[in-house]
């Protein structure tokens, strides 16, 4: 399949009730400038308001990242990299890539295209589709599902599709073929469980599929009243930047910048860094530690306040490493309370508020496999999770 090679793109922005042309972004080689158009200037918003405020300055980077993250936010990882190589069969630049995925279902609340005259197609994937998409995952001998792309835009290294089921829009996130473990289920467990601490996570459910496997449906956070809603990760608040190898060149991952870009642009910056705070208690708890700058992110609300995002990609006892995927206090990604609790002024939290949201926090871990099993996890699968979640940790020497 041959898909036009452009060197600019109009980046549209969802306004109100449909897209608009928010400004322009053209690529030669690795660099990459954006500038707003003169109406978007007018009636729109700052697609960053931290870096990329609404001025008529034409904006640079070396590819999608720093002041221009927010677009680079807009493309897949090597999940809808490897769907997008499967399907086309050659390798593509990334401004190939951002119009790809030209439905109304592509991710945050960005769409991208050569014409100016352009807006996505009013098209979704629905249950059926998802089913036969498991049924490639399990044989990619089988028929590739039709309009693979729309969806692509999803980010993430792990099986996934984006589809429209009962009126609504969710991603579906699927047991990778060499997994042994049921990790849609134990997601599930665990975004169940991070609620019961009173971190803000989607409306979850499993759902089994004709081949004794199950998904995890995820409600969209970036959806509202079926609107998109604009969003920009983790990666782009800390302004991590990349070399020509995809080595990061500035290690700026750290919780504490999160905290304080809350600070800076959240509606409610005291509740989100305290939301900040707990992921991070939690992700203790339960060895998470696939807790990476891009599992972070805001969303920008139809009324135009920014928020942190809901929690997404918790996992009990996922990542290889033993320490945390960002810095929590001096001791750097060290993964222990003592460390976290050294950096109280980032989250606005005295040492007696921070203790007892810990202690808090404890006790609902204490309850985890009630809460498991009523999510609809097995007991095979609880026992096979048990090791990860520090149900008896003891908070009383804090
Ligand atoms: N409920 C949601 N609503 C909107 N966007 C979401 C939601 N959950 C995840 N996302 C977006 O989709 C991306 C991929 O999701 P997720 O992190 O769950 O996938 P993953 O493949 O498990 O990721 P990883 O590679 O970190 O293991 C996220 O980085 C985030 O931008
Ligand atoms: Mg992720």
């Amino acid at each position: 399949m041959k898909t036009p090679s452009p060197n600019t793109l109009i980046v549209f922005a969802w306004l109100v009730d449909r897209y608009v042309p928010a400004g322009k972004l053209r690529m030669s080689g690795r660099l990459a400038e954006f500038w707003y158009g003169d109406h978007f200037l007018q009636n729109g918003y700052a697609l960053n308001p931290i870096r990329l405020p609404l001025t008529r300055d034409v904006f640079t980077a070396e590819g999608l990242q720093g002041d221009l993250g927010v677009l680079g936010d807009a493309l897949p990882d090597s999940w809808g990299r490897y769907l997008i190589k499967r399907q086309y069969n050659q390798s593509l630049s990334d401004l190939q890539i951002l119009t790809l995925d030209a439905s109304q279902q592509r991710m945050g609340g960005l769409f991208f295209s050569s014409e100016l005259d352009d807006t996505p197609v009013f098209d979704a994937h629905n249950q059926e589709w998802m089913i036969q998409f498991s049924h490639w995952l399990n044989d990619n001998s089988k028929d590739f599902p039709e309009r693979m792309e729309y969806g692509s835009s999803a980010g993430g290294a792990k099986p996934k599709c984006l589809a429209q089921i009962d009126g609504q829009e969710w991603i579906a996130k699927f047991q990778p073929g060499n997994e042994p473990l049921n990790k849609p289920a134990i997601e599930r467990g665990t975004l169940e469980l991070a609620k019961a601490c009173g971190i803000s996570v989607p409306e979850n459910r499993l759902i089994n599929l004709p081949d004794n496997k199950q998904a995890l449906l995820i409600k969209r956070f970036d959806r509202a009243k079926m609107k998109p809603l604009h969003y920009m990760s983790g990666q782009t608040l800390c302004g991590v930047l990349f070399n020509d190898a995809g080595q990061v060149i500035n290690d700026t991952r750290s919780y504490l910048v999160l905290a304080d870009t809350l600070s800076k642009i959240s509606a409610d910056p005291q509740t989100d860094r305290v939301d900040l705070f707990r992921r991070i208690v939690f992700n203790i708890l339960v060895n998470n530690h696939d807790d990476h700058v891009k599992n972070h992110g805001v969303i920008r609300s139809l009324n135009g306040q920014w928020r942190l995002s809901p929690a997404f990609d918790l996992v009990a006892g996922e990542g290889g490493s033993r320490d945390l995927a960002m810095t929590i206090g001096p001791e750097g990604n060290k993964a222990t309370l003592d460390n976290l609790l050294q950096s109280l002024d980032s989250f606005g939290l005295t040492r007696l508020e921070a203790i007892n949201e810990i202690t808090t926090m404890v006790t609902s871990i204490q309850n985890w496999k009630q809460l498991f099993e009523k999510s609809g996890v097995t007991i095979n699968t609880i026992n096979e999770i048990a090791w990860a979640i520090q149900e008896s940790i003891d908070v009383s020497g804090l």
